[in-house]
């Protein structure tokens, strides 16, 4: 093992990756069938890197041949509590004008991050906005938004893994675990 400056944490799994698979199956042949022609996928950065690329790769195996772009957005910063503000950190590159737009992020919490993305693409005339989290934890909701394809409701409580992190560490992890104090 390579050394780190980091003791390791205890991680309990939360979501499996073989349960992460088959909602993602799952998800990826329900928007097959939203009739969005002509999808662009934009994926929220940076929790979401991991499950948009399983995403796009189970749209690919359900006949959806989508444009993917990316956004990197941040309300996080380093701590583990939104600041309520939402920054554009990189904007997408593509043309959202009359575009059908599959917003594909890791965590709807508050529901700042999702609803500013929407509130930007609508703004810049997107056809129509869906909106696809791995994650749901309803519980923290601040601005009105939902989901129109979610893989799991959450537990209340910080999750890692699978792209999510906790100061860019443990996002290799193929589950959705959380930290146990130890
Ligand atoms: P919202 O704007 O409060 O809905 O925040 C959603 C964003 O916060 C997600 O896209 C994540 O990047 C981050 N986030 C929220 N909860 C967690 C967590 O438990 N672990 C890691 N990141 C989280
Ligand atoms: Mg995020």
């Amino acid at each position: 093992m390579p050394k780190t400056d980091h003791p390791p944490h205890q991680i309990e799994v939360v979501f499996s990756a073989a349960q992460i698979a088959e909602q993602v199956d799952r998800l990826a042949r329900k928007i097959a069938g939203a009739g969005m022609d002509n999808l662009l996928v934009v994926a929220v950065l940076k929790g979401s890197f991991v499950f948009a690329s399983d995403l796009i790769r189970a749209l690919h195996a359900a006949g959806v041949s989508p444009e993917v772009d990316f956004i990197t957005l941040s309300s996080y910063r380093k701590s583990t509590k939104s600041s309520g503000q939402v920054e554009i950190l990189r904007d997408v590159d593509s043309q959202v004008q009359g575009r059908n737009i599959l917003l594909v992020d890791d965590i709807l919490e508050s529901g700042r991050t999702l609803a500013f993305a929407k509130d930007l693409m609508v703004a810049r005339g997107a056809k129509r906005v869906a909106t696809c989290v791995l994650l749901d934890k309803p519980g923290q909701r601040a601005a009105e938004v939902e989901a129109d394809f979610c893989a799991f409701k959450c537990p209340d409580v910080f999750v890692i893994g699978y792209g999510m992190d906790i100061g860019h560490r443990y996002r290799e992890l193929p589950f959705v675990g959380n930290l146990v104090r130890g």
